[in-house]
């Protein structure tokens, strides 16, 4: 799982760092000495006391999954250890100054006979499981006095960490971020020694961590980068910005969750000249912003201050900030203005402003922005801040816009003509406003649109004129019109969302989506049969065409859609028998086809349907962790994911729609038995099969659908017992066996009484059921009475009962979505875009969590 094309990570970390604005420390950069890199034509070769040390070493090696030690071995040409892998050494004295394993994926012992190389400068062994004897640290690591780069980072520990790191006096990086080490507790002071530290790194030390007093740090002249994120600091005695102000060549300062009380602290003399990027999200100020300490450090390029809860006007000071690229001021309950004139900001590329601003007009505020010869705004994110006005054509001037999210707002009126002409344009969204006229012609660059939940009206456009939409999600508009064939050209599509609009006529048919994964077209008005071209779309997991008119058969090879995990067809005028190859669907978990006219019998083989059983359903994640890590993979940056799963949660809720197993099959002709094996779905939650003529018995063991939460069977001509095992059934919060023609004893236990208590009416127009909890008496004669009231056609009310199939699963989708964390390569993306939309201590929590269950499962 760890695997992960090197290329890629790279690139991103290259992403990130160029976003961000800075360099960051190469990792050879603070060796100092000239290194021979592998395969050089070398002078001196590795010593074979050396050679014989990383031998050993990987001796200890338990699994190497990724052949990284395949170049060590002691035979021919191969023996001098300064080519393996991993290693470099000394131009001039021959000896291994740099050890390089990070990423390897290693899982061992860290052998001691690695102290016998003690000219070691350089060790990596970031994200292994390697570890010390018992799982601990090995203290050996505080003899190698020659190290200058130490980097531990996503490694497992059992025992403390050993308080000798402070021996390492010519460490001028160490990085312990996301280390896992059970007992440390207290940060040491000890650290405080090592005086050459430039790079200093514990961000996100998976167990809880805390400062006493943080004067040390002060200790630390050469420190340039400072990462203590998700340490406690809330104990530390001294005022943190004068103990930060006394290390003047500091670069980089991220203190993002440290539960810092405030940070209105006044500085009289600003040593800070060199700081770039300041991080302090996710510490609850709570007081005015313009107090706070850093309005002075005009050399600030990046400042992420999203969840503090700040309030009251920015200050002027910010007007001065001319070297800021990045303002990150996100979520912070909307009590901030923005009263100040930001014109001389030319650098500034990217602002999240979203959830943090008082109402103000999107014109007024817009007028504030830089206004720089060639505008370099990259992303500009207002959402959730209750914005009124129109938009006015100038936001199109900023011209070199790549992201543009004014979603959840009160803007009104149409989409000012001219967004065509941003030609850098990849995400445009709009939704939750009251935005009205026709859909804009888009530039060619975009990919996501969404406009989603406004009142745009007229029709679909017959061109879009953007080749590359890989989202378009225009649902809950007044949008009319067809869907033109030009559609299909949109090869690229991933999600297509046009639900709850007034769009009719036949769907084109599109054999070329090879990504579409989402198709969501319900409650509109289409027309004609199921559209089989459908056929083709492997990679279509949902696909929502209910509540048209759709009509005809449902096509044989349904089945061929591979990837479905929801079909809903509901209240449409498809007819003909459920086709059979349903149940190759191996990977569906939810089926509703309520609300037409089929009929014939429910398909056998229903066993196949393996998403449906306990074994497979995504609770357990199971091949759902595939999947994520799949879009994940095709989808990065995050952004555009994370749009997505807000996008289904605000459609289905809570992410539930990951966790719906069910099946309905209410308001239909079906006859027939229910099939005996249906039984075997016990993952399933839900199941409705109300209103159909069901005949014959209900199945013996249904006590095993464990997991059954809603059981409707009422409306069919059901006969025999009720079965005793359906005591069992624990889970079941509704029930529903009336019209049928069920006869003898209801079956004792304390859900079946407490279901009854809540719905009466449960066992209604079944003659024949007696005992308790009914008035009638068994006795003895229990067979039904001839003549027993029938359903007439008349009989049906117009209970067009949609059954909230969504409701009553509010399981995080942080499950599955946090799982996926495991991979670097998200963890990478996603932190950099963490300030968006989901709560990142959870996340940090969740995956170092994972981890360690993961390491746990490992041993
Ligand atoms: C290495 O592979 C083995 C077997 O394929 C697997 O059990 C183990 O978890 C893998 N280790 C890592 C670190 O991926
Ligand atoms: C490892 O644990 C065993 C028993 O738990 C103990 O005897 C041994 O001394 C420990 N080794 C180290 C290096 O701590
Ligand atoms: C660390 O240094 C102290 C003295 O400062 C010394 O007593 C101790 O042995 C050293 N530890 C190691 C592991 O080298
Ligand atoms: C520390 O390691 C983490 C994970 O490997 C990395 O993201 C971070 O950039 C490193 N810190 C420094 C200062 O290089
Ligand atoms: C390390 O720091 C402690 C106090 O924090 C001090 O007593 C000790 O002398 C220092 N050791 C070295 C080697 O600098
Ligand atoms: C500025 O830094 C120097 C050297 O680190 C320190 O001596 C001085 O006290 C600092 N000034 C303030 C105001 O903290
Ligand atoms: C700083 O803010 C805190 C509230 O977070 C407040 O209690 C304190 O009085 C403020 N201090 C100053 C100097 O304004
Ligand atoms: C910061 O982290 C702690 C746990 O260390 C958590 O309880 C708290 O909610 C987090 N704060 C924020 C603002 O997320
Ligand atoms: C948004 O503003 C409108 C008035 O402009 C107000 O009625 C509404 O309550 C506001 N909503 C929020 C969430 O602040
Ligand atoms: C778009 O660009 C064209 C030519 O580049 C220009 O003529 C037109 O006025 C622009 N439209 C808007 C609304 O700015
Ligand atoms: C579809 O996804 C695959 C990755 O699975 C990707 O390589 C390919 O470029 C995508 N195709 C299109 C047309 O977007």
């Amino acid at each position: 799982m760890m695997h992960l094309s090197a290329v890629k990570l790279l690139l991103l970390i290259a992403a990130v760092a160029a976003a961000c604005g800075f360099s960051w420390p190469a990792a050879t950069a603070t060796t100092q000495v000239q290194l021979r890199p592998n395969g050089d034509d070398a002078v001196a070769s590795c010593s074979p006391h050396e050679r014989d040390a990383l031998l050993a070493f990987k001796h200890g090696i338990t699994s190497d999954n990724s052949s990284f030690l395949s170049s060590w071995r002691r035979r021919g040409k191969e023996d001098d250890c300064c080519r393996w892998r991993g290693i470099a050494c000394s131009s001039q004295t021959g000896h291994v100054v740099k050890l390089d394993l990070g990423g390897s994926g290693l899982e061992g012992q860290i052998s001691p006979s690695l102290l016998s190389l003690d000219q070691l400068e350089f060790l990596d062994l970031s994200d292994t499981y390697l570890q010390g004897a018992n799982g601990s640290v090995p203290e050996f690591l505080a003899s190698f006095n020659n190290l200058r780069h130490l980097d531990l980072s996503y490694m497992f520990f059992t025992g403390m960490f050993p308080l000798q790191l402070g021996n390492l006096t010519k460490l001028e990086y160490l990085n312990l971020s996301h280390t896992y080490s059970l007992m440390w507790g207290e940060v040491p002071h000890q650290l405080g020694n090592l005086s050459n530290m430039r790079y200093l790194d514990l961000s996100r030390i998976a167990a809880y961590t805390y400062v006493m007093d943080i004067t040390w740090l002060a200790h630390l002249r050469l420190l340039e980068y400072l990462d203590m994120s998700y340490i406690d600091l809330s104990m530390a005695v001294a005022d943190l910005p004068l103990v930060v102000n006394m290390i003047p060549h500091l670069r980089v300062l991220s203190l993002r969750n440290c539960s810092i009380p405030s940070a209105n602290q006044t500085l009289t003399h600003m040593n800070l000249t060199k700081l770039e990027k300041l991080d302090l999200s996710m510490n609850y100020f709570g007081h005015p912003i313009s107090s706070c300490w850093f309005w002075k450090v005009t050399s600030i390029k990046s400042l992420s201050l999203s969840e503090t809860y700040l309030d009251g006007p920015f200050p002027d000071a910010l007007g001065g900030m001319t070297s800021l690229q990045e303002l990150d001021f996100t979520n912070n309950a909307n009590a901030v203005t923005m009263t100040i004139d930001l014109k001389n900001l030319c650098e500034l590329e990217n602002i999240w402003l979203d959830g943090s601003l008082l109402p103000v007009n999107i014109a007024e505020f817009l007028e504030k922005l830089p206004r720089c010869s060639s505008s370099p705004l990259n992303i500009l994110s207002l959402s959730g801040n209750n914005m009124t006005g129109t938009l006015p054509k100038s936001i199109w001037q900023f011209n070199n816009l790549d992201t543009l999210d004014l979603s959840n707002n009160n803007i009104s009126g149409a989409i000012a003509p001219g967004v065509q002409n941003l030609t850098r344009l990849v995400s445009l969204i709009l939704s939750s406003n009251k935005l009205t006229g026709q859909i804009p012609k888009l530039p060619k660059s975009l990919q996501v649109l969404d406009i989603s939940m406004n009142f745009l009206s007229g029709n679909l456009p017959s061109k879009f004129g953007a080749p590359r939409l890989t989202e378009l999600i225009l649902s809950n508009n007044r949008i009319t019109g067809h869907v033109s064939g030009s559609i299909c050209k949109l090869q690229d599509m991933y999600m297509l969302d046009l639900s709850n609009n007034f769009i009719e006529g036949e769907l084109p048919c599109c054999v070329r989506m090879p990504n579409l994964t989402f198709l969501l077209l319900g409650n509109n008005r289409f027309s004609g049969e199921f559209p089989l071209c459908l056929q083709t779309l492997r990679s279509l997991a949902f696909l929502d065409l209910s509540q048209n008119k759709f009509n005809g058969a449902l096509p044989m090879r349904i089945g061929d859609l591979e990837s479905l995990r929801m079909l809903q067809l509901s209240h449409n005028m498809f007819s003909g028998d459920i086709p059979t190859s349903i149940t190759n669907l191996d990977r569906l978990q939810y089926l509703n086809l309520a609300g037409n006219n089929m009929s014939g019998s429910i398909p056998r083989n229903l066993i196949k349907l393996t998403s449906m059983t306990l074994k497979r359903s995504p609770g357990m994640l199971g091949d759902w962790e595939d999947w994520f890590e799949d879009i994940m993979d095709r989808y990065l940056p995050i952004e555009l994911f994370s749009l997505v799963m807000k996008h289904q949660e605000l459609k289905y809720g809570g992410g539930s729609v990951f966790y719906m197993v069910g099946i309905d099959l209410s308001l239909n002709d079906l006859t027939g038995e229910i099939p005996v094996e249906i039984t075997s779905l016990d993952g399933l939650k839900n199941l409705n099969l109300s209103w159909n003529h069901f005949s014959g018995k209900i199945p013996e063991d249904i006590g095993s659908m464990k997991s059954l939460e809603s059981l409707d069977l009422s409306r069919n001509n059901i006969s025999g017992e009720m079965p005793s095992s359906m005591s069992d059934l624990t889970y079941l919060s509704s029930l529903d066996l009336s019209y049928n023609d069920l006869v003898g004893r209801i079956p004792r236990g304390i859900q079946l009484d407490t279901l009854y208590a809540n719905n009466p009416s449960m066992y209604d127009e079944n003659d024949g059921l007696c005992g308790p909890p009914l008035q009638s008496n068994c006795s003895g004669n229990t067979a039904p009475k001839l003549g027993s009231r029938k359903r007439s056609t008349n009989d049906l009310e117009p209970m067009f009962f949609y059954f909230g199939l969504m409701s009553g699963y509010v399981v995080g989708l942080w499950v599955v979505f946090c799982a996926t964390l495991f991979k670097r390569s998200c963890r990478v993306a996603y932190f950099r875009q963490a300030n968006k939309l989901y709560n990142k201590a959870y996340v940090c929590a969740v995956v170092t969590w994972a981890r360690l269950t993961r390491q746990a499962t490992a041993n």
